[in-house]
C-alpha cells in the first residue's frame, strides 16, 4: 500500500486514509447522530484537534451532565486525516484513548463516553462544523525557531490557525459559539481570528457578530490529566458581551466551576496574555535555577536538598528542579508567541523583552550539559565517550507521560551521538520516538533539531527499547533523564546485575537519593548528577571507610 495513504497507530495497526467517496457517507452518519442527540436535548459540540488537549477535553465535555445526571452534550471530535494523526479517529471511535498517560481516568472516561453514554464520536470531516452549537478549537499554534538557543530568531506559525479559523467560519451556523483554547500570540482572537470570521460571515450573508471567545488550557498530562482539565480554575473572555456570556455558560456546564470558579476577563487579549505570562513565569523560575545547578555541581552542593529546604517557606513553595532541559509543547514556545505578537500583531519595533527570551534560551540549551557529565564520568572510569554504549532512561519531557515534544532527552541523544556514543533509549510510555524515526519530516521538514548536530543520520533507526533490563546489558553509561515511576524505584544491585559491569550513572533529574548514590559508588560505578555537587563528598567518605562487601570493584 502507498505509505502516504495509510496511518499507523503507535502499536503498529494500519488504517487507510479516507477517500473522497468516504466523506459524503461520513457526514450523513454524523448528521443522523446529531439529529438523534438533539432530540434528547443535547447540545452538539465540535472539538477541533484531537491531540493531548483536544482528546481529553472532548471527553470531559461529552461526560457533562445536568443536576439530574442526564448527559447534556454530544461531542464530535474533528481530527485532520494526515498519515501521522488519522489513526486517532478509529481508535477513539473504539473507545480507546489516542493519548497515553499514567492517569487511569483518561481511558475510563473515553471508553465510557464512546461506548456507554454514546456522547462522543471522532471524525475527519470538517463538514461536522455545520452541526455545531459550540466549537472548541484545540489545534496547535507552533512557534518555529531558526536557531538553537535564540528564540528571537523564531516566528509564530499562524497560517495553519488562520486556515482553521477560516474553515470554521465557512461552515458553522451563525449563532455557534467558537471557543479558542489554543495557546495563541496575544491579540490573535481579536486581531486575527475575528476579522477572518467577520469577513467570511459577511460573504455568507450573515449579519450577526461572530461569537468568538478565548479560554486557555492548563492541562497537565500525567497522573492528574483529566482533573487538570475538569477540576481546575479557568480564565475566559469573549470578543463581545454575548460571546463572554456564552463561554461562561458553556464552561460552567462542562467543568466543575462550583469548586474551581472561573475568572472572566474583559477582553480576549487579557486572557491570551494571562496564558503567556503564566508560562513565561514558569519558564523563568526554571531557567533561573540553571546557573545555581552549575554552582551546586562545582561547589559540593546538592541542589535537590537546597530546593527542598527553601520550599518549606510557603512563599517559595513552587520552586522546582529544572531537570535536563525544559521540554513540553508549551514552556519552550509560549514566551516566543508574546514577543512575536508585540512586533507582528501590534507593530512595535522596540525591544522591551529581556527576561522572557533569555529564560527560554537557557532552558533550550540546558540539556547539553548532560552529555558533558556523561563524558566526564566515563573519563574518570578511563573510558572515552566515543563508541561508549549509553542507555538513556526516559524520552518524554516529564514524568508519567508519553509526550516527547521538545524534550531535553532529544538533545541529550543528539549530542551524545555527535560525540560518538552509541545510544539506546527506554521509555515505558512510548512505542516510537518520532523526532528521530521521522527526523526528515517531523515536526516538519527542515525543522528537526538534527540540523544543529553532526552525525545524525543513523538516528532514524533509533527505536524505543521495550525491555528495560535487557536494554541495560553491557551499558558503559546510564542516563536517568525523566522521573518516571519505574526509574524512581530502580534497585542499584539489579541495575548493576543487568549491566554486567560497572558503569557511569548520570542523574539529570534528582532521581537518586543518597543511599542509592552510595550503593552505585560501592558497586564501582561513577556517579554524577545535574545540580548534585555533593556526590564527591559521598565518594570521599566511602573511600575513607573500610570497604563493605560489594559485588563490584571500586576504581
Ligand atoms: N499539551 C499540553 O500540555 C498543553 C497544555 C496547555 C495548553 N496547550 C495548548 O493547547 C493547544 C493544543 O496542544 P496539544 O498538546 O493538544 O497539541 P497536539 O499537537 O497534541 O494536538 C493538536 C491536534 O490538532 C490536530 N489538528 C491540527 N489542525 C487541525 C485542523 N485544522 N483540523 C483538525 N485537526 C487539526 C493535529 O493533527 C493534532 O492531532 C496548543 O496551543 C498548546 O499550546 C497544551
Amino acid at each position: 500500500m502507498d505509505k502516504t495513504q495509510i496511518s499507523i497507530s503507535p502499536s503498529g495497526e494500519q488504517f487507510p486514509l479516507p477517500t473522497r467517496e468516504d466523506y459524503r457517507a461520513e457526514y450523513t452518519r454524523l448528521e443522523k447522530l446529531a439529529a438523534e442527540q438533539r432530540k434528547s436535548g443535547k447540545q452538539v459540540v465540535v472539538v477541533v484537534g484531537l491531540g493531548f488537549v483536544g482528546a481529553v477535553m472532548a471527553a470531559v465535555v461529552a461526560d457533562a451532565t445536568d443536576k439530574k445526571g442526564r448527559s447534556t452534550k454530544f461531542v464530535i471530535g474533528v481530527q485532520r486525516p494526515s498519515s501521522r494523526s488519522f489513526w486517532k479517529i478509529p481508535l477513539l471511535n473504539r473507545g480507546v484513548s489516542p493519548v497515553k498517560a499514567e492517569d487511569p481516568e483518561v481511558e475510563q472516561l473515553i471508553s465510557r463516553c464512546v461506548k456507554e453514554k454514546r456522547t462522543l464520536v471522532a471524525t475527519y470531516t470538517e463538514e461536522a462544523l455545520k452541526l455545531a452549537e459550540v466549537v472548541v478549537v484545540d489545534v496547535q499554534c507552533d512557534y518555529l525557531k531558526e536557531s538553537l538557543g535564540n528564540v528571537r530568531t523564531g516566528a509564530a506559525e499562524m497560517a495553519a490557525l488562520e486556515a482553521s479559523m477560516a474553515n470554521i467560519a465557512e461552515n458553522i451556523p451563525a449563532e455557534a459559539l467558537v471557543l479558542i483554547e489554543t495557546t495563541v500570540a496575544p491579540g490573535t482572537t481579536e486581531q486575527i481570528a475575528y476579522p477572518i470570521m467577520k469577513k467570511i460571515f459577511q460573504r455568507r450573508g450573515i449579519h450577526s457578530e461572530p461569537l468568538l471567545a478565548h479560554s486557555y488550557e492548563r492541562v497537565m498530562p500525567g497522573r492528574n490529566y483529566v482533573a487538570s482539565i475538569r477540576d481546575f480554575w479557568r480564565v475566559c473572555s469573549g470578543v463581545n458581551d454575548a460571546a463572554r456570556e456564552r463561554v461562561t455558560q458553556f464552561l460552567t456546564e462542562v467543568l466543575h466551576t462550583d469548586k474551581y470558579p472561573l475568572t472572566v476577563l474583559d477582553r480576549p487579549i487579557e486572557s491570551e496574555t494571562a496564558k503567556i505570562v503564566e508560562n513565561s513565569y514558569r519558564a523563568t523560575i526554571l531557567a533561573f535555577l540553571d546557573e545555581w545547578s552549575l554552582f551546586a555541581e562545582r561547589n559540593g552542593v546538592d541542589l535537590k536538598k537546597v530546593i527542598e529546604a527553601i520550599k518549606v517557606r510557603p512563599t517559595h513553595s513552587n520552586m522546582i528542579f529544572p531537570g535536563p532541559g525544559i521540554g513540553g509543547y508549551c514552556l519552550p514556545k509560549d514566551g516566543g508567541l508574546g514577543l512575536w505578537a508585540y512586533r507582528h500583531i501590534f507593530g512595535f519595533e522596540d525591544d522591551i523583552f529581556k527576561i522572557t527570551p533569555l529564560a527560554i534560551d537557557i532552558n533550550d540549551t540546558r540539556a547539553l550539559h548532560a552529555p558533558q557529565l556523561v563524558r566526564d564520568a566515563l573519563r574518570n572510569m578511563g573510558k572515552p565517550i566515543a563508541a561508549a554504549r549509553v542507555v538513556l532512561l526516559g524520552a518524554a519531557y516529564r514524568e508519567d507521560v508519553g509526550d516527547t515534544r521538545y524534550s531535553g532527552s532529544e538533545l541529550i541523544v543528539r549530542k551524545l551521538t555527535e560525540m560518538g556514543a552509541d545510544v539506546k533509549v527506554h521509555d515505558p510510555y512510548l512505542d516510537h520516538w518520532w523526532e528521530f524515526e521521522a527526523q526528515d519530516s517531523y515536526p516538519r521538514p527542515d525543522y528537526s533539531w538534527s540540523r544543529f548536530f553532526h552525525r545524525q543520520e543513523p538516528l532514524k533507526n533509533l527505536h524505543i527499547e521495550k525491555d528495560l533490563w535487557a536494554s541495560l546489558k553491557g551499558a558503559d553509561a546510564i542516563v536517568l533523564a525523566v522521573r518516571h515511576d519505574a526509574y524512581l524505584k530502580l534497585d542499584p544491585d539489579r541495575v548493576f546485575q543487568s549491566a554486567g559491569q560497572a558503569f557511569a550513572m548520570v542523574d539529570c533529574f534528582c532521581v537518586l537519593d543518597d543511599q542509592k548514590i552510595r550503593r552505585y559508588l560501592e558497586l564501582g560505578c561513577e556517579v554524577k548528577g545535574m545540580g548534585r555537587g555533593h556526590i564527591k563528598r559521598i565518594k570521599d567518605r566511602l573511600d575513607s571507610q573500610p570497604k563493605p562487601r560489594a559485588t563490584g570493584r571500586r576504581r
